[in-house]
Parts: C-alpha cells; structure tokens; sequence
C-alpha cells in the first residue's frame, strides 16, 4: 500500500506526472484555490473596498472572512491579519518601521537558521538607524539552533528578536516557545518567520506566545502571496509609513494600496483546504514519507543529508549532497526523470555558510508536501543511488 493522503487528484498541476519535491519554493495549488480565484474574477463583485453598492460590499465581507479564516488557521487574532504581495515585503515592512524608532545602542538579535527574508530586513533596519544586529549561531555539527544561541544573544538592549519558525534548507524546528519567552523577559519583540512551518504543523500563535508571525500561501497550496499577522496594540502603534487615507488602525496600515482580492479569495480557500484537511492528518502523512526518503538517504554511501538526521522537531525537508557530484548536476538528473528538487542555498544564506556549502553549490533540498505518496519517493531515491 503506498502512503498517500490520496489527495494528488486536487492538485490539477500534478498531471504531467512529475514527482513534485520542490514544495519548499512553491507547492502546487490546489483546485479550490484556484477556483475561488477564477470565480472571483468572473463574478461581477471585481471592486474595491469601503464603497456604497453591493460589488464594493462584497470586497469588504470578502476581506473580513479571508482575516477570520487565515487567522483560524494561525490560531489568530483577525484584527492582526494583514495580507500583502509576499513575506520578504511583509518584513521589510515590518522592520523599517521598526527602525523608525531604533537609535544606537539598540541590537536586534537574528539566527543563522533563517531565511534571508528574516535577517537582511533586520540588518538594514539595524543600519539605518545606527544601531546592531547580533546572530545567534547554528549548531553546525546537529543543524539545531540552542536555545542558549539566542538567549547568549539577549540583553536589555534588544528590541527585537527574529527567528524562523522551521529551516527551509535543513527543516529543523527551533524551539520558539522558549525563545519567546526569554525574548519576552528581556523587553523584546519577537517575530516568527513562518513561511517554512504553516504547511506542515498545527500553528497556534496565541500558543506561541510571539508578537508576530509571517506566513506565505503559496507554500501551502494558494496563490503567491505574503500574510502578516502582528498583535493588534502593536501593529496600531508600528511607525508603519502609509498614505494619509488608509486605515490608521488595523491591518489596512500595513496592507499598502489596493488589495489583491482575486488572490485572496484564493488563500482563503487553500487556508479552509488545511483546516478541511486537518494539520495533524498533513504532519503524520508527510511524516511518514519524510521517513522513507531520510532512510533511504542516509543508507546511501555517497549521501550526506545536512542538518539533523532524525524526525523530531523538524519539517519534512531536507537538504542533501553526492559525493563527486555538484548539487545542480544532482538536480538535473533528477529531473531527467521527472522528479523536481531544488539546489544551491535557497536563500538560507547564512545556515549555507556556516555548513561550508555555499561556495559548493550549496546542497540538494528536497520537501514533502501532502500530494506526495511513496512511489514518488522511491523515484527520487533510485535516480540518487544510481549516481
Ligand atoms: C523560510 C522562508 N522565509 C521566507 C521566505 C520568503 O517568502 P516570500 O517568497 O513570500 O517572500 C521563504 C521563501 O522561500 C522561506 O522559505
């Protein structure tokens, strides 16, 4: 029996027959994502906000119940969900209004863990208003991030504190709960990237305990887009620039312009497909999976898989190299049958340098995602032992 959530016939992108491990750039969309967009754009209700005649109403209904469903999904304050082009706008955002109030003296503290979109905000951010930027360092022999990285990295100069939610390159999952709260101790901030959990573990903000929190819905399964949630007394109170009639408080401060309704219509649908699916039913499938493409790997000679190698606390993504064989030649043979990963540094710029791997092509990075069965691994798994 093959492991599938035997959801493949949603997903109308899968039916070249490709075996699609390239979810962590991008999954495919799934059909009710791409029917709310559709039937948005065909609807007549095309308008824009805040106007008096039915289309312009639905605008404003369509917002409200896309925030109320988003935020279901992120175990979410609404009133904090504001939705926009992409997470690397939503961060810089975010931390340009931040440094509107930074002044030397002040440190913002980063992880060698996260995606760029989370630490060069921050440095610019830093820079601009003369004040620093303190990383806290990966552990390169696990591919863990200590928590005592981060607290070493705290003090009562830190305003804010960024850090991933789970690696996009290595997939491991930091313990951001006891980040947040020593952050919390010291009088900072925290924001959570968290563009590499959302598709695969139950999120409870809330839970969390962090001050704000980015997702992107095209990783996992709506369209390209951005999605910032940020506790509403702080977003109310960011030094957020804006145009003089945009909202001054909630979410339209930061929500810049028109927004992309048709798109948003779209995550709504993929964001009711995971709470329809359910996060725990996606985290035991992809677990599974995960499971066999890391033994497999591991039980190859010529393989090694960066980062941790085992499956707790971790996304189900890993990054991986060949002996003798450059991590894009990996990807093209692998794609010569049909099979799509990613190479190079995925934007994990420091996590890359750190491993020594950036200026070798960086490593093969392969994601499950809940459209992908056994047979799909077993493909992958072939071509590499046959290198
Ligand atoms: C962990 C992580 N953070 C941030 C981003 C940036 O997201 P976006 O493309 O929406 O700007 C990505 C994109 O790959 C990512 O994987």
């Amino acid at each position: 029996m093959t492991n599938r959530l035997d959801l493949a016939h949603r997903f109308p992108g899968l039916a070249d027959g490709w075996a699609r491990f390239d979810g962590p750039a991008g999954t495919q969309p799934v059909d009710v994502a791409i029917d709310a967009t559709a039937d948005f754009m065909r609807s007549g209700q095309v308008a824009n906000s805040h106007g008096a005649f039915a289309a312009a109403e639905a605008c404003d209904q369509l917002m409200e119940r896309a925030r109320a469903t988003v935020a279901r999904l992120l175990g979410a304050d609404p009133g904090g969900l504001a939705f926009g082009p992409s997470s690397t706008a939503m961060i810089m955002r975010v931390a340009s209004a931040v440094s509107r109030r930074l002044g030397p003296g002040d440190e913002i503290v980063c992880t060698q863990l996260d995606h760029d979109a989370n630490v060069m905000p921050w440095v610019i951010a830093a820079d601009d208003a003369g004040a620093t930027v303190r990383m806290a360092e990966l552990d390169t022999t696990t591919g863990r991030l200590p928590v005592e990285h981060v607290t070493a990295q705290l003090s009562d100069r830190t305003q804010w504190v960024a850090v991933t939610g789970a690696s996009n390159a290595l997939g491991t999952i930091p313990e951001v709960g006891a980040i947040v709260e020593a952050a919390h101790e010291v009088g900072a901030r925290v924001l959570v990237d968290g563009v590499h959990r959302t598709p695969h573990r139950d999120i409870d903000v809330a839970a969390l305990g962090c001050d704000a929190y980015v997702t992107s819905p095209y990783k996992w399964y709506g369209p390209h887009a951005g999605v910032l949630w940020m506790r509403p007394d702080l977003l109310d109170d960011l030094a957020v620039a804006k145009v003089r009639p945009a909202d001054d408080h909630g979410p339209g401060r930061i929500e810049w312009g028109t927004p992309a309704y048709e798109s948003i219509a779209g995550i709504m649908a993929a964001a009711d497909f995971l709470l329809d699916v359910g996060m725990a039913s996606i985290e035991a499938h992809e677990r599974a999976g995960f499971a066999r493409l890391l033994d497999g790997l591991l039980a190859l000679d010529a393989v090694t898989v960066h980062g941790p190698t085992d499956l707790d606390n971790r996304a189900p993504t890993l990054a991986f190299t060949v002996h003798g064989h450059a991590p894009d030649a990996v990807a093209r043979r692998l794609a010569a049958a049909e099979v799509a990963v990613w190479d190079g540094h995925y934007y994990a710029i420091e996590a890359m340098t750190a491993l020594g791997l950036i200026d070798r092509g960086g490593a093969v990075r392969a994601g499950m995602a809940v459209y992908l069965g056994d047979d799909d691994v077993d493909r992958l798994l072939e071509v590499v032992a046959a290198l």
